[in-house]
């Protein structure tokens, strides 16, 4: 059952798209007050779990710390980081009271889970204006189904973006791109799609490319398809370069369609290009606007895109750093070197990302003007959504791979995310795992972290081991900050054992694609915890680096340096599964409890439970070779498979003459 209460005068973000009766009164448990801003509180008990929050930070069960939702471009993925760059205000109690809460809310928001005290969670905002949604159920799945049904589908990309993406920030020339298309194959590593930074464009301007190092753009990624069998995927910044005669500027201007200051004078940000205006993606029209933009490239061939920088990042302000100039004038005419460096460093690292900025411009949303820090959570979703709501037009027929950083709980319908800039770190490969369920919770479910981390240096036995992991994520790209090693697998000894490890992902595909696609169009969780299965027992109840993957397997990959495996905890007798460097399969029955499974840097491993079976299918170079009409059964003689087999690229995932039944013998 799914409560609505409205408090105040609430902002209309379009999260839900189920029509829900508005309730009145308060929810039956916890307590509201809306005295100072909006505060929910419940007491609970010792052993309550609370799920959710989507792309936070920390566990899966989020009890003991403080999350905050404000959108931040944030590198520092450090375990006292409060926000990141989404806003998924979704919370999941299980224990005294099994329910759902989502606090619709657009502006900063903090959950205080057991932080403050550890028996009160309270959420908390400045202004008492949101729709709170209560939803109650039987089991947390099933309010996990019904929250997904009240915000809508999920978005479905095409197959080839289950295939595995190769990305670097730094490659610029088209001989850059074709030699890495070229290295993948000429070691055997399996590659579907190779990603464009912010250097294919010209001077950073969205929708450009560089004409020097691209003069034929369109042959050249047709060259890219048809000859490497590579798909290139371009990023699109949320800032538009302020530069006279560049065209999305001169309309932007023309038109009216980016954000202006109180004064009405348009709100500038630095960011890559220098200064940028902001498109006013609240606005329908100037959606429209910047959604019609992507046009160019689809009709150059590009079949996918990537949104960055859509916080909004700034850099910085004029005003921010006319007024950091401004104290450090005052420093220098005091004429002292005795400065603080602390006062210097709060100075200047104050000025990206700062509250004050994001206070100084607005949104024109039917005729009234908002102040952005007011609905600041929704810019990266409205983003999106102007690319997903011009797919729609631009080619109705056909996916487009789309995924953002930032993001709000409706942008899920419109495309999925990656987890943005972490770090080479053996902690981050857990983080990755354990975002999984939360993000799935939300709705996102086309997620994926950088694999191998993108700041500080890699190495190649953390690189093997997340790859590993990402075996599994919808999203699997290999992606890497200017500066920092070069992580493409061949850049590594033996090569070989990438190319394998890659090679389970393509075999895999079928149940991947097919569990994908099970999990949008029914509204569930593709990535759960063990909790929502085995809620009785008291071990699978707290395990955090362990998921079920669909209704057919458990992963538990290995996240420590120098670990010849690891130990897992099976809550039911399970099937341990290897794929060997070999190209062979290893199975074992294992009881249920605890084991400690030895997995060789260059094998895959996964558990099955009893009575499921999934298909596998021969190893492939590229999505479009992977064979489904002959795949192999693994697991329980008997049981079957529902395999998805539809073309992959249109709207047919719906009609049952795509999807075929698989039995084991
Ligand atoms: C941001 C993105 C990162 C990208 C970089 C340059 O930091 O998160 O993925 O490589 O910008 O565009």
């Amino acid at each position: 059952m799914i409560q609505k209460y409205r408090f105040g005068t609430p902002f209309e973000t379009d999260a839900c798209v189920f029509p829900v009766e508005e309730t009145q009164g308060v929810p039956a448990f916890g307590t509201v007050s809306t005295e100072n801003g909006f505060v929910f509180s419940y007491t609970m008990l010792d052993t309550d779990a609370v799920y959710g929050l989507g792309g936070a930070n920390r566990g899966i069960n989020k009890r003991g710390y403080v999350y905050e939702s404000d959108c931040s471009d944030n590198p520092n993925h450090h375990e006292d980081t409060r926000s990141l760059y989404a806003a998924h205000n979704f919370l999941l109690l299980s224990g005294s009271v099994t329910a759902g809460l989502f606090f619709d809310y657009p502006s900063f928001l903090r959950f205080d889970v057991g932080y403050t005290r550890s028996d009160l969670l309270t959420v908390s905002c400045a202004e008492a204006n949101l729709k709170l949604y209560v939803i109650t159920g039987e089991s947390l799945e099933e309010i996990v189904h019904e929250f997904r049904t009240l915000i809508g589908r999920s978005y479905i990309p095409p197959r080839f973006a289950f295939g595995f993406g190769q990305s670097r920030w730094g490659y610029r020339t088209a001989e850059d791109f074709r030699s890495v298309a070229r290295r993948h194959r000429e070691a055997g590593v399996p590659i579907d799609m190779v990603y464009m930074d912010i250097d294919y464009m010209d001077a950073y301007k969205d929708f450009t490319v560089n004409p020097e190092n691209f003069p034929d753009f369109a042959g050249f990624v047709k060259e890219m398809k048809e000859e490497q069998g590579v798909r290139l995927i371009p990023i699109i910044d949320a800032g538009v370069k302020i530069e006279k005669g560049y065209p999305v500027y001169e309309e932007g201007v023309a038109w009216d369609y980016f954000c202006r200051k109180a004064d009405g004078e348009l709100f500038q940000a630095a960011v890559w290009p220098g200064y940028t205006h902001f498109p006013d993606v609240l606005n329908p029209e100037a959606r429209a606007w910047f959604g019609e933009h992507y046009r160019s490239l689809i009709e150059q061939g590009i079949e996918g895109f990537w949104n960055d920088m859509n916080e909004p990042s700034i850099f910085h302000s004029p005003e921010g750093m006319s007024d950091a100039l401004e104290t450090m004038r005052g420093m220098v005419e005091a004429g002292s070197v005795d400065v603080p460096i602390y006062l210097l460093m709060e100075k200047l690292g104050g000025l990206a990302n700062s509250h004050a900025d994001y206070a100084r411009f607005y949104h024109k949303v039917n005729g009234e003007l908002v102040r952005h820090d007011k609905v600041h959570n929704l810019f990266g979703y409205n983003m999106t959504r102007a690319a997903g709501e011009a797919f729609d037009r631009i080619c109705p027929d056909k996916r487009i791979l789309m995924f953002s950083r930032s993001s709000y709980i409706g942008m899920h319908r419109y495309g999925g995310i990656w987890t943005g800039d972490n770090k080479a770190w053996w902690s981050h490969i857990l983080l990755n795992l354990r975002m999984l369920p939360s993000l799935n919770m939300c709705g996102f479910l086309y997620v994926g972290a950088d694999l191998g981390g993108f700041g500080c240096n890699t190495t190649r036995d953390l690189l093997l081991r997340w790859l590993a992991l990402g075996v599994f994520t919808p999203l699997m790209r290999n992606h890497a900050a200017l500066g920092t090693r070069e992580q493409e697998f061949y850049q590594f000894e033996n090569p070989e054992d990438f190319a394998h490890v890659i090679s389970v992902r393509y075999r895999l595909l079928p149940y991947l694609y097919s569990t994908y696609l099970r999990a949008a169009l029914e509204g569930r969780m593709m990535f759960r915890p063990l909790s929502f299965v085995y809620g009785d027992d008291e071990i699978a109840r707290g395990i955090e680096d362990q998921l079920l993957l669909g209704d057919e397997v458990m992963i538990a990959p290995v996240y420590t340096q120098n670990a010849a495996g690891r130990t897992v905890y099976l809550p039911e007798e399970m099937l341990f599964v290897k794929f060997l460097p070999d190209g062979s399969i290893s199975t074992e029955t294992l009881s249920k409890g605890l084991h400690f499974v030895r997995v060789a840097l260059n094998e895959v491993p996964l558990f099955l439970r009893p009575g499921h079976c999934i298909p596998v299918a021969a190893p492939a170079q590229r999505t479009e070779e992977v064979d489904f009409a002959h795949l192999t059964l693994l697991g329980t003689p008997g049981s079957s498979f529902t395999v998805c087999c539809d073309d992959g690229i249109g709207r047919d995932y719906e009609k049952s003459e795509s999807w075929k039944v698989l039995t084991m013998e």
